[in-house]
C-alpha cells in the first residue's frame, strides 16, 4: 500500500483503511473499483447530512483530530479564498457534491466539486474505472456521470454549507459540457451551469480537458475558450474562474492557455486532468477486458502521470510568470511530490489516484512533510516555498 505504515501513522483510520480497503486496492481484479467510490461517499453523504447527531459528531471529530493539521505556516489567499493549507481533493471523486460539508475533517484545505454538467447524465458504459494497482494508476472513462446542476444545488444546499468565504475548506465546482449539447452551444451550457451554482462556490473551474466526452478538448483551443471564459465571466455574481486543462497539450498550446489567463483575468490554472498518452503503458493489459491499454479508451491517472503533469506545470509558470496563480494535480503520491510541485511553482496541488491508493492519511503525511521542509529551508511560509525551485531535502 504504498505510503501506508511507512509513517508510523498507526492511527484509528489509517488502521482500517490499510486493514480493509488495502487488500482489495493491492490488485487490479476483484473489488470493482467504481462500486468501492460508491459505498465510501454513501456512506459520506449520510455522515455530511447527519454531522450535528451526537454520534456521527463525535465520530467526525475523532477522524479531524487525527488527519487536520492546522498551521498558518500552511494557510494562504488566493484569488480571494482563504485556504487553510494546500491540499485539495480533486475533481472526480465527489462528483455531485455529496460530501461538500466534511472534506475538511479530512485534512484538507479544499475540495473541488464535479464535474458537473447542466443536464444529468449516465456516463459512459461499466466497466469505466480500472486500478493499475502494480503501478499505483488508474484508466477512467467515466463520461462525466452526475445529477446535473440542479441536484447538485439541492443536494449542496441540503448540507447546510456555510457561505462562500466562511467555510472551514474552500470549495470550488468543477463545470463540464454536457454531452447531448452540441459544441458550438458549449458557452450556453457552461453558463447555465454557473448561474445555479455560483452563489455556492468559492471557486468555479471551467473544465476543457476531459478525454471522455466527445470534441469537449477542442475547447481548449484559444478563440473557443475566450468565447467561452468571456462569456462566463459576464455572469452576475461569478466566483473566481479557472481552467483545467489536459497533460496532452503541445508546448504552444500551453504557451497560448497561460497568456490567455492573463488576458482574461483568469484566477488560475489547473494542470492537469488525466491523459490519453499510455505513459509507457500502452502493452499493459486490463485484467477486466484482456486488452492492451493502447486499444482501451480513457484517461490515465496516478504514478505514471507524475513527470508530465510537472512538465506541463513548468512550462505554465514560465509562460505566466509568478503572479497567476497554478494548481498542480497528476501522480502526487507522497510529501515529496507535493513539494516537488510547488517548488516548480504550484500554489495548489490536488490528489486523486494518490489518496485512493495511499488512503486517508496521505493527507497528514504531506501537510507534515511540507511543514517540515519548511523547517528544513529556513522559510516561514509555504508561499515562500512556490516557485522556489527549491530540492526535496
Ligand atoms: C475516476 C476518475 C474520475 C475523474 N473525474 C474527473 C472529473 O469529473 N472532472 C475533472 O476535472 N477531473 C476528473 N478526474 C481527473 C482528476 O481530477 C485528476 O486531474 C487526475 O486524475 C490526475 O490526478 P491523479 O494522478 O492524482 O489522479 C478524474 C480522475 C479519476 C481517476
Amino acid at each position: 500500500m504504498g505510503q501506508m505504515g511507512t509513517t508510523g501513522a498507526t492511527t484509528a483510520t489509517a488502521a482500517l483503511y490499510q486493514r480493509f480497503v488495502g487488500p482489495l486496492l493491492s490488485q487490479d481484479e476483484g473489488a470493482d473499483a467504481e462500486q468501492l467510490s460508491q459505498i465510501t461517499l454513501t456512506a459520506l453523504e449520510q455522515a455530511s447530512l447527519r454531522r450535528q447527531w451526537p454520534l456521527v459528531q463525535g465520530a467526525l471529530a475523532g477522524l479531524a483530530a487525527e488527519l487536520s493539521r492546522p498551521d498558518p505556516r500552511l494557510e494562504q489567499s488566493l484569488f480571494g479564498c482563504r485556504f487553510a493549507n494546500p491540499v485539495g481533493l480533486a475533481a472526480g471523486f465527489d462528483k455531485n457534491g455529496v460530501a461538500a460539508a466534511i472534506w475538511h475533517l479530512f485534512g484538507f484545505g479544499f475540495a473541488e466539486l464535479g464535474t458537473i454538467t447542466w443536464h444529468a447524465q449516465p456516463g459512459n458504459p461499466r466497466p469505466r474505472l480500472f486500478r493499475l494497482a502494480a503501478e499505483r494508476a488508474a484508466l477512467n472513462r467515466m463520461g462525466f456521470n452526475n445529477q446535473g446542476a440542479q441536484a447538485c444545488r439541492r443536494l449542496l444546499e441540503r448540507q447546510r454549507l456555510p457561505p462562500p468565504g466562511q467555510r472551514p475548506a474552500v470549495l470550488g465546482i468543477n463545470l463540464g459540457k454536457s454531452k447531448i449539447t452540441p459544441l458550438e452551444q458549449a458557452p450556453d451550457d457552461y453558463a447555465a451551469s454557473l448561474e445555479l451554482l455560483a452563489p455556492l462556490a468559492d471557486y468555479a473551474v471551467i473544465n476543457v480537458s476531459s478525454p471522455n466526452t466527445p470534441g469537449l478538448r477542442e475547447l481548449q483551443d484559444e478563440a473557443l475558450l475566450r468565447r467561452l471564459v468571456e462569456r462566463l465571466r459576464r455572469l452576475p455574481g461569478c466566483p473566481p474562474l479557472l481552467v483545467k486543462i489536459a497533460p496532452d497539450l503541445e508546448d504552444d498550446a500551453i504557451d497560448a492557455i497561460a497568456r490567455l489567463a492573463y488576458q482574461e483575468g483568469l484566477a488560475g490554472v489547473i494542470a492537469v486532468n488525466t491523459s490519453l498518452d499510455r505513459l509507457g503503458l500502452g502493452e499493459r493489459r486490463l485484467a477486466q477486458t484482456g486488452r492492451a491499454l493502447a486499444e482501451e479508451a480513457g484517461g490515465l491517472s496516478g504514478a505514471p502521470l507524475r513527470h508530465r503533469a510537472l512538465e506541463v506545470l513548468r512550462r505554465l509558470r514560465a509562460t505566466a510568470g509568478p503572479a497567476l496563480p497554478l494548481i498542480g494535480v497528476g501522480g502526487i503520491d507522497s510529501a515529496e511530490v507535493a513539494w516537488e510541485r510547488i517548488s516548480a511553482g504550484a500554489s495548489l496541488v490536488q490528489l486523486y489516484t494518490g489518496w485512493i491508493y495511499g488512503g486517508p492519511s496521505l493527507v497528514p503525511q504531506i501537510l507534515d512533510g511540507l511543514a517540515s521542509q519548511l523547517d528544513r529551508h529556513g522559510l516561514g511560509h509555504i508561499g515562500e516555498a512556490v516557485g522556489s525551485g527549491l530540492a526535496w531535502r
